[in-house]
């Protein structure tokens, strides 16, 4: 469904300043990459984007900032320690490793979803899949791998001091649910919200920075009555929807896919994801939400022995709350962001420009100050210097005009702002619009709100 291919969008990503390989001067780390100078910009305005749509104008939420390291106990209690686990196989020959599932997938027209330990053995066998590294087919029995990073607290490197980088940042919500109780002034229904960075020790991590083994969630556990989740499931799927097509995705790329019920999680009720059409597969999840039922709160008073229930002040009645999840992956939703932004446009015999149509509210920088002449640089740095107060600008001097709109397009600036010898006399400046191109005078003393009307959220 894509115009353009991955490597394509991926090539423009590294070389614009978006993401970098990690640890490029040594040879890079497998799976593991950095946000550039403009990368880093566009994740930040996504963050804080969800963080004020979901927390500070939602009017049930609260937001926390949660540690990463958990006492173990917790992941005993959400059922990480025993099964947060995929099967894999060996090859006995070269000793590579497989996801069992995705090396049936990959070869087979077969879907596995759901199968047994034993069950992806016998089909291995009877499908005499080899190794896609050396040919052979002499396999081990698959055998769970946990996808939990272990390490140590202190010097004591025993079972007694392991801890687990986080999986998932939704727990430490959880175990918080008495203390934003005790520390706010919310009645259920309310929700919880964190972003924060998570780790899984993926087999087969890849597409780029769709599935990586360190990425930040933004997370939110909304907290209602038994019997009242699936009306609330729907609005908060209809609240993340919303938020991607306000962020001008383009509809024939989304799709709200339910979850079948075979494919549910064991505790939940009703699971849909956001679903784009990436350019690498059909569909790819962006975001999932989950009706998890009264199962976290439950299984960690439980394991906790501290009672996390809700008394209801006006019925005095106690009940363990249900919970609806929407849970997005920062990266994910980066990715598909700039795989629906990127386009390359011919302007003219031998010309053409790549532009990145970002929605101007998570645009890395707003508006590029471009003196048409170096004489005019010390009156074009008044702008500057007024504009960066309110909003992230360049200024650049350097190369042609044509050059420095094509160097804005290339990382999504919505506005290009001309200072020539005219604006002298009118003080009026040139503003040139990423999208249409098109051209505007406005008066200087205008220009603040000219672009900050335009770079709203709405
Ligand atoms: N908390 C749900 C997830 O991380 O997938």
């Amino acid at each position: 469904m894509s115009k353009y291919s991955f490597d394509e969008i991926v090539s423009h990503l590294k070389s614009s300043g978006f993401v970098y390989q990690g640890s490029e001067i040594y040879g890079g780390l497998s799976n593991s990459w950095d946000f550039g100078i403009i990368g880093a910009a566009l994740k930040k305005n996504i963050k804080d984007l969800w963080w004020k749509v979901f927390i500070e104008t939602n009017p049930y939420n609260v937001g926390i900032d949660s540690a990463i390291l958990m006492n173990p106990k917790a992941w005993e209690a959400s059922g990480h320690l025993k099964g947060f686990a995929d099967a894999m196989v060996d090859c006995k020959e070269c000793k590579s490793r497989f996801r069992a599932d995705k090396l049936i997938e990959d070869t087979t027209s077969l879907t596995v979803e759901g199968k047994s330990f034993e069950e992806l053995d016998a089909i291995i066998k009877e499908h005499n899949i080899v190794c896609p590294e050396c040919g052979k087919a002499n396999w081990t029995n698959a055998r769970a791998f946990n996808l939990m990073f272990k390490t140590f607290i202190g010097t004591l490197e025993d079972s007694k001091s392991t801890v687990y980088l986080r999986p998932e940042t939704c727990q430490g919500i959880f175990v918080n649910f008495n203390n934003v109780l005790r520390t706010s002034r919310k009645k259920i229904p309310f929700g919880i919200g964190q972003i924060g960075k998570s780790f899984r020790n993926e087999i087969t991590p890849g597409n780029f920075i769709f599935r990586v083994r360190e990425f930040e969630q933004m997370e939110l556990e909304f907290f209602c009555e038994p019997g009242e989740d699936l009306k609330w499931f729907e609005y908060w799927e209809k609240y993340c929807y919303d938020f991607v097509k306000k962020l001008g995705i383009s509809s024939d790329k989304l799709r709200i896919r339910p979850h079948a019920k075979e494919e549910l999680a064991f505790y939940s009720k009703a699971t849909s994801d956001i679903e784009y059409a990436f350019p690498f597969t059909d569909w790819g999840e962006v975001w999932g939400i989950a009706d998890r039922t009264d199962y976290d709160l439950s299984q960690h008073s439980k394991y906790s022995g501290k009672d996390l229930i809700y008394l209801d002040p006006e019925t005095h009645e106690k009940y363990t709350p249900y919970c609806i999840e929407p849970s997005v992956g920062v990266e994910r939703l980066f990715l598909m962001i700039c795989c629906d932004a990127y386009d390359k446009e011919q302007l003219g015999e031998g010309d053409e420009r790549i532009v990145m149509h970002l929605h101007p509210a998570i645009s890395p920088i707003k508006a590029c100050i471009c003196p048409l002449s170096k004489k005019l640089s010390e009156n074009a740095a008044k702008i500057f210097d007024e504009l960066v107060k309110e909003f992230p600008c360049e200024f650049d001097e350097t190369g042609s005009i044509g050059k420095r709109y094509r160097r804005n397009d290339a990382i999504g600036t919505p506005f290009c702002i001309t200072y020539d010898f005219e604006s002298q006399e009118d003080n009026c400046v040139t503003v040139r619009d990423r999208d249409s191109m098109e051209q505007k005078r406005i008066k200087i003393d205008e220009l603040k709100d000219y672009i900050k009307e335009r770079i709203e959220f709405k």
